[in-house]
């Protein structure tokens, strides 16, 4: 087969292949050193084999000369290039377009399609998408392995994966190929056509650099390298076959892999094929990237969700004390019963004062005995009493209208104050009920229904609904003042309602109204502090639902960050195979960045419809309006892309951080 033609790279092509000079290599904790003063010259073109017991040192060899590992001293220097002084991304470059590594494990992605596979390296070097299928192809027709280009490589044979992983080397047209042991695992068959492989790209002016424990293979080879505990021991060959490098020069033309592109379309590009890697390697791990995200997704809804419930609640509560706070206060005007026996008429001549001052609604007296001092029955004065305690109470006439209690009919209060009536009552619903007294909807109670307080007979004329504005009248009992003036013990107040917002400048001049003479009189004992009430509660809540959200996220953070993790621990093998290939540090950490960021931007979404339906469902339980901040569902996402890229960020640093030497060895 006719490779596709060798591009001229960085190093000059008179320059031998590999110069290693006084190279040892000891690891830390190592008792003695795996390479000992190395020395060793490859020219182009020259075909090697190394050979040597296992644990010699040939792979830390091959590897040093790969640039996957550096050397403990010595110089290094491939087509010239001197290696100690490269930085780490020149590394990573002449590894891309100068070597092509053969391991000792054949190191494929098995969710990975063959030709994928073999184009790995091209992706990394930046060939356009469109030309990357069609040069993987023709690498893998030179092993024999264009019919499987479609399979998954996991489904690949022993042989075949090797066969494979010469042409994921040859695709990126490497100067020079490193295998290690290549046909360490194959049959006698196998093992021939690898030599071949390697042979016939020899003969196209590849150096190649076999270990081997196969004699058979170390006899193809022009010269033969042999390694005893980390030294050379024997060097001998032939070395007058190499190809000279005008032999190369033929095949030195631009390839498409080289041909200049505009930044835009490399950016593109790399866009894509970043997408594409995270997408898949999402993709092949379904389960965990769906439960991932549901992890994720459920801890941003319950985020969101508690944002929006927060909010609707403390609307809620704001809700209710607003009215309570802009509307009424509330006067205590001395002694009640002396006031209502002995001064019933100033009474009455105060809260009219009242009623007339600007903004003032309405104002009524609000006489409130002890519950325990009377009794109130429906059958007679000494029958039990109803199980739920009724409270008596009597107010101006007024006050239901004032206040907007319903009350049915509307004009049974007015009934009170006539005198020739007699004493009278209206009770709630509630009370009517525990009573047992008949009452309509539209019409009231029942015609002659009456109730006993202590020994009197009282009609009840109407009914009323306190609502949720007064719940501390649900289960009573309203009468006029005379019945009242029976009772000893009791608080009286008057209820002042203003016009919204205006509560705190009434409080100021209602006791000089009620009392010109002695302001001292009445005292305002309002609903005071309500405002400052209502700013606490929604404070305390707000700080409340901050720390379970800062809770979930944390939770979120530390579910996603474990999970990746655990993904970079099982792809640490793919992960060194990409850097032997080339890919640089941050290309790696890039991708599983990306992957974050997809994972979370995806549970982003999904949490923030959950917080969404959650917060209308508690509202709707509750009967509340409804309040989703503006952007809840925006939060959800950019909360969940930010967490996704957060706990992606230490995985990603530890794959871009793992030693390819190390990894490659399994
Ligand atoms: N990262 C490392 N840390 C510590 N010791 C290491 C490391 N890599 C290799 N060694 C040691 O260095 C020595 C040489 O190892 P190397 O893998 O080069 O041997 P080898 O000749 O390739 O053996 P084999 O034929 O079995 O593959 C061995 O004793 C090995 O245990
Ligand atoms: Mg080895």
């Amino acid at each position: 087969m006719a490779l596709r033609p060798r591009a001229k790279d960085a190093g000059s092509e008179d320059a031998l292949a590999i110069s290693l000079e006084g190279i040892s290599r000891t690891y830390p904790g190592a008792e003695s050193s795996a390479l000992v003063d190395v020395s060793l010259k490859i020219e182009a073109g020259e075909f090697v084999s190394v050979v040597g017991p296992s644990g010699s040192g040939k792979s830390t060899l091959l590897n040093i000369m790969g640039l996957l590992d550096r050397a403990s001293s010595g110089r290094i220097a491939i087509r010239g290039q001197v290696v100690e002084s490269a930085s780490e991304r020149s590394l990573d470059r002449m590894r891309l377009h100068l070597i092509g590594f053969v391991f000792q494990s054949s190191n494929v992605l098995g969710d990975e399609s063959v030709i994928s596979n073999a184009a790995i390296g091209l992706r990394v070097q930046g060939v356009p998408m469109d030309a990357r299928a069609a040069i993987a192809l023709d690498a893998l027709k030179f092993v024999g392995l264009e019919h499987k280009y479609g399979s998954q490589a996991k489904l690949l044979s022993g042989g075949e994966r090797q066969r494979l992983a010469i042409a994921r080397a040859i695709a990126t047209q490497p100067r020079i190929i490193l295998a290690d042991e290549p046909t360490g695992n194959l049959d006698s068959n196998n093992s021939r056509r690898i030599i071949e492989y390697l042979r016939k790209l020899n003969s196209e002016g590849v150096t190649v650099i076999v270990i081997t424990h196969d004699s058979e293979v170390a006899n193809q080879a022009d010269r033969r390298i042999q390694i005893r505990d980390g030294r050379i021991t024997s060097d001998v060959g032939t070395n007058s076959h190499p190809k000279r490098p005008s032999q190369i020069s033929a095949h030195a033309e631009p390839t498409l892999a080289r041909k200049r592109q505009s930044w835009v379309s490399c950016f593109v590009r790399s866009l894509v094929d970043d997408w594409g890697d995270a997408l898949n390697a999402l993709s092949t791990r379904t389960l965990r990237t769906m439960l991932l995200i549901l992890a994720f997704a459920i801890a941003i809804g319950g985020m969101t969700g508690a944002l929006g419930i927060s909010s609707t609640t403390s609307n809620a509560i704001n809700n209710r004390l607003a009215i309570a706070a802009q509307e009424r206060l509330a006067i205590t005007v001395g002694d009640g019963p002396s006031v209502l026996r002995d001064d019933f008429d100033e009474l009455r001549a105060g809260v009219d004062r009242i009623t007339r001052v600007p903004h003032v609604v309405g104002a009524s007296f609000v006489y409130s005995a002890v519950p325990a001092d009377v009794r109130i029955t429906r059958v007679g004065p000494s029958d039990p009493e109803p199980e739920t305690p009724l409270s008596l109470h009597s107010s101006s006439k007024d006050y239901f209208k004032d206040f907007d209690i319903k009350l049915i009919p509307q004009n049974s209060r007015s009934a009170f104050d006539d005198p020739r009536a007699g004493p009278l009552a209206v009770v709630s619903m509630k009370a009517a009920t525990a009573l047992n007294i008949p009452f309509s909807q539209k019409t009231g109670p029942v015609a002659g229904a009456s109730i006993w307080i202590e020994d009197r007979l009282v009609p009840v004329v109407g009914v009323f609904d306190p609502g949720t504005n007064f719940p501390e009248y649900s289960n009573s009992v309203f009468v006029d003042a005379s019945i009242m003036r029976a009772v000893s013990r009791g608080d009286l107040k008057i209820q002042v309602r203003t016009e919204k917002g205006f509560s705190g400048a009434i409080a100021q001049v209602a006791p000089l109204a009620y009392s010109p003479s002695d302001p001292g009189k009445a005292r305002v004992d309002v609903t005071a502090d309500i405002q400052s009430i209502r700013q606490g509660v929604s404070n305390d809540l707000g700080s409340l639902i901050a720390l379970l959200s800062l809770v979930l996220i944390l939770l979120a953070i530390i579910t996603a960050a474990s999970s990746m993790y655990l993904t970079v621990q099982n792809r640490s093998a793919e992960i060194a195979l990409r850097r032997a290939i080339g890919s640089s540090r941050w290309l790696i950490c890039r991708s599983f960045i990306l992957e974050g960021f997809i994972v979370g931007i995806t549970a982003g979404s999904l949490g923030g419809v959950i917080g969404t339906i959650t917060t209308l469902s508690v509202s709707w339980i509750q009967a509340w309006p409804p309040v989703l901040p503006s952007g809840l569902w925006l939060v959800g996402i950019l909360l969940g892309t930010a967490t996704g890229i957060v706990s992606a960020i230490y995985p990603a640093w530890v794959a871009s951080r793992k030693d390819p030497a190390i990894a490659i060895r399994g």
